[in-house]
C-alpha cells in the first residue's frame, strides 16, 4: 500500500509537465535563469563535456611528465630547521598543481650527530621557470609549499585544470629525520603519498602523518606511537614496533597493516577506521587484549583469537590471550580480515 501511495507522490505536477518540453528535449535539468534566457541547456552539457575534455588533457600532460623527466637529476631547494622549534613539517601543492604530484619519502639520519631535519624538495614543470618552492615559518609549523608564478590561486587554484597548453608541476620531497626527535612529530600534505622507511635507532615519539589525498606507506618503522590519516588513499603498513598507539583511519581505500607489538608495551592502544574499504590488520602473534570488530557492510575473518564473546557476521568481540591491548576495527563498506 505504502509502495503505491508514494509512486503517485512521485508524479509530476500537471504544470511541470507543460513546459518540459526543453528538459525532454535535452536529457537535462535547466535552470529557470537558462530557460528564461531562451536558451537551450545542450550548451552547459557541451561545456561540461568541453572541460571534461580539457581537464583530460591536463591530467595526461601531467602523468607524462613523470616519463619524461628523472626528477632525481634535478638540483634540490633544500631546507634544515631545528624539530624542537618546528615540530610539523607541512608540505603543500595543491595551490598551483594540477594533478596528483608526488611523494614525500622520511628516513632517519645515519649519524648520531643530526639533530635538524633536512627536507629537499625537487620539482619539474611542464613550462620551466614558472615553478617555485617557498618556506615560510608559521609557529611550530615549518610550511613548504610548490606555486606557479602565473596561475589562479587559493579558492580558484581548480581553474589550473583547465589551462591549456597544460602546466604542471611534478614534485618529490626528501625528508631525514634525526635520531631524536620531538615527543609529537607531524607530517602533512594536501596531495602527496607519505613514504616512510625503517628506522635504525627507534623513536620513542609519535609520529602523526597526514595526507588529504595520497597513500600512506610505513616500510618497518619502531615507534612509540602512530597516527596514520588520509581521506582519500591507501595505507600499507608494515610496523616493526609499536608501544603505546596505533591509529590508522581512511575514508577511502584499503588498510593493510602488518604490525608487531613491542615487548616492552603494557597498555597498547590501537584503532583502525575506514569508511569505504577493507581491513587486513596481521599481528604475527604480538597482540594480547581485547578486541571489537565491526563492519556495516561486509565479512569479517578472524584467526587466533582465545576467546569469543560476539562472534556475528558483521561484529565480534572477544580476547586473545592475557594482556592490556584494546583493538577496535570498524570499517562501514567493507571486509575486515584479522591474524592475531
Ligand atoms: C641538498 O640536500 C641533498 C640531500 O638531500 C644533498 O645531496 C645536497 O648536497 C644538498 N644541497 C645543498 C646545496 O645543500
Ligand atoms: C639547525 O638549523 C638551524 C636553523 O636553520 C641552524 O641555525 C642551526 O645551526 C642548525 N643546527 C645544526 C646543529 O646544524
Ligand atoms: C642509512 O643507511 C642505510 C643502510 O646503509 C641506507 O639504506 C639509508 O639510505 C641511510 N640513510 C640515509 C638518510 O642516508
Ligand atoms: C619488514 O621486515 C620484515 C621482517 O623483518 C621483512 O620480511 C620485510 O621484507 C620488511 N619489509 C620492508 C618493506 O622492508
Ligand atoms: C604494500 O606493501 C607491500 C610490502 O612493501 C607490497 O608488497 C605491496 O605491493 C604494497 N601494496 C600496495 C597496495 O601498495
Ligand atoms: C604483510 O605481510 C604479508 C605476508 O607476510 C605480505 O604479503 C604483505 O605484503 C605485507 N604487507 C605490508 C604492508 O607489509
Ligand atoms: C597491564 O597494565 C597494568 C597497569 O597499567 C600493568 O601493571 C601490567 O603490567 C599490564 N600487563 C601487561 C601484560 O602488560
Ligand atoms: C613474526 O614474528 C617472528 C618471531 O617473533 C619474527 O621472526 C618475524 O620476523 C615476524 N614476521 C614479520 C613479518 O614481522
Ligand atoms: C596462529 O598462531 C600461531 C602461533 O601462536 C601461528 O603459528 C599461526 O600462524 C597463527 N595463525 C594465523 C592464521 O595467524
Amino acid at each position: 500500500m505504502s509502495t503505491r501511495s508514494s509512486k503517485i507522490q512521485f508524479k509530476p505536477p500537471e504544470s511541470e509537465i507543460s513546459r518540459g518540453v526543453a528538459t525532454e528535449c535535452c536529457c537535462c535539468v535547466c535552470t529557470p535563469i537558462i530557460m528564461a534566457l531562451g536558451t537551450c541547456c545542450c550548451l552547459v552539457v557541451l561545456i561540461f563535456i568541453i572541460l571534461a575534455i580539457i581537464a583530460g588533457v591536463n591530467i595526461h600532460a601531467c602523468n607524462k611528465l613523470s616519463q619524461k623527466v628523472d626528477i632525481n637529476s634535478v638540483i634540490p631547494t633544500n631546507f634544515t630547521y631545528d624539530p624542537n622549534i618546528f615540530s610539523s613539517l607541512e608540505f603543500n601543492s595543491l595551490n598551483s598543481i594540477m594533478t596528483k604530484s608526488g611523494k614525500i619519502y622520511v628516513q632517519q639520519s645515519n649519524s648520531t650527530s643530526d639533530t635538524n631535519v633536512t627536507v629537499s624538495v625537487r620539482i619539474a614543470a611542464t613550462k620551466e621557470n614558472e615553478a617555485f618552492v617557498k618556506g615560510e615559518d608559521v609557529e611550530t609549523i615549518k610550511r613548504i609549499t610548490v606555486e606557479r608564478s602565473n596561475t589562479f590561486k587559493g579558492a580558484f587554484a581548480w581553474v589550473g585544470y583547465l589551462s591549456l597548453p597544460p602546466r604542471c608541476i611534478l614534485a618529490q620531497v626528501e625528508v631525514i629525520l634525526p635520531q631524536t626527535i620531538p615527543a609529537t612529530t607531524s607530517i602533512e600534505t594536501d596531495v602527496n603519498d607519505i613514504v616512510i622507511y625503517s628506522n635504525s635507532v627507534p623513536y620513542s615519539s609519535k609520529i602523526k602523518l597526514t595526507t588529504i589525498n595520497g597513500e600512506i606507506d610505513i616500510r618497518n618503522l619502531t615507534v612509540d606511537s602512530l597516527n596514520l590519516n588520509t581521506n582519500n588513499g591507501d595505507i600499507n603498513a608494515s610496523i616493526s614496533g609499536i608501544t603505546n598507539e596505533l591509529i590508522t583511519a581512511t575514508d577511502n581505500g584499503k588498510i593493510q597493516l602488518n604490525v608487531t607489538v613491542g615487548p616492552s608495551a603494557t597498555n597498547p592502544k590501537i584503532e583502525t577506521t575506514n569508511k569505504n574499504g577493507i581491513i587486513k590488520l596481521n599481528f604475527n602473534s604480538s597482540f594480547l587484549g581485547g578486541y571489537n570488530i565491526k563492519t556495516d557492510n561486509g565479512k569479517i575473518t578472524i584467526n587466533n583469537a582465545t576467546i569469543e564473546n560476539v562472534n556475528e557476521n558483521k561484529k565480534k568481540e572477544g580476547k586473545v590471550g592475557d594482556g592490556n591491548g584494546s583493538l577496535v576495527v570498524d570499517t562501514k563498506n567493507g571486509d575486515i580480515d584479522v591474524n592475531f
